[in-house]
């Protein structure tokens, strides 16, 4: 299902957002398992999620706004239900949104985000950056903020479409950015 190099990545993801997890009083467990799943159709066909999804499809198909590189994250939820039985509502939106993020993101959420974003970005210097605000307890609105404008700035380097739940996300007022400026 999943390539030897994404397999490593999910690890890798998981471990960092279980040790986010215990800095921002989460479950470490759930932390781990939604790292390590997030990515569980990222190297499956568009028909193969089609098919996992069902009906869902569609749904997937709109939220992703047709950007078919996003159906494995708005997938991710339908795969995480009906092949691995996870109904833990925190874990199917955090694998949701791991790829746009989102305004709704729960704790939970945002440190699978910044977690996958720290282990994609590995070696770079944004990626450093991420981690040290996600590792204040309480910093990490401003680290999922940081990593959706790095994500936006890679996307738009690359000539690719940035999704509108990313854009929001970076551009939402909160009260982080307040300090970041007052202070
Ligand atoms: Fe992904
Ligand atoms: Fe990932």
């Amino acid at each position: 299902m999943l390539t030897p190099k994404r397999f490593i990545h999910s690890l890798e993801t998981a471990r960092i957002a279980e040790r986010l997890a215990k800095i921002h009083s989460v479950d470490p467990d759930r932390a781990y398992l939604a790292g390590l799943i997030h990515d569980c159709l990222r190297d499956s066909s568009v028909s193969r999620i089609k098919k996992i999804a069902g009906r869902e499809f569609v749904n997937i198909e709109r939220e992703a706004m047709k950007i078919a590189p996003l159906y494995h994250s708005f997938g991710a939820p339908a795969a995480a239900r009906k092949i691995f039985g996870i109904r833990d509502r925190g874990i199917l939106s955090a694998v949701k949104y791991h790829t746009t993020g989102s305004v709704k993101m729960g704790k939970l959420a945002g440190i699978v985000y910044v977690a996958d974003y720290i282990a994609g970005f590995r070696g770079t210097g944004s990626a450093g950056r991420v981690r040290k605000l996600a590792e204040d307890k309480n910093k990490l609105d401003m680290a999922v903020r940081m990593a959706a404008g790095g994500k936006i700035k890679y996307l738009r380097k690359n000539k690719k479409e940035v999704h509108g739940n990313t854009v929001l996300l970076y551009t939402r007022d909160i009260p982080e950015k307040r300090k970041m400026s007052g202070k």
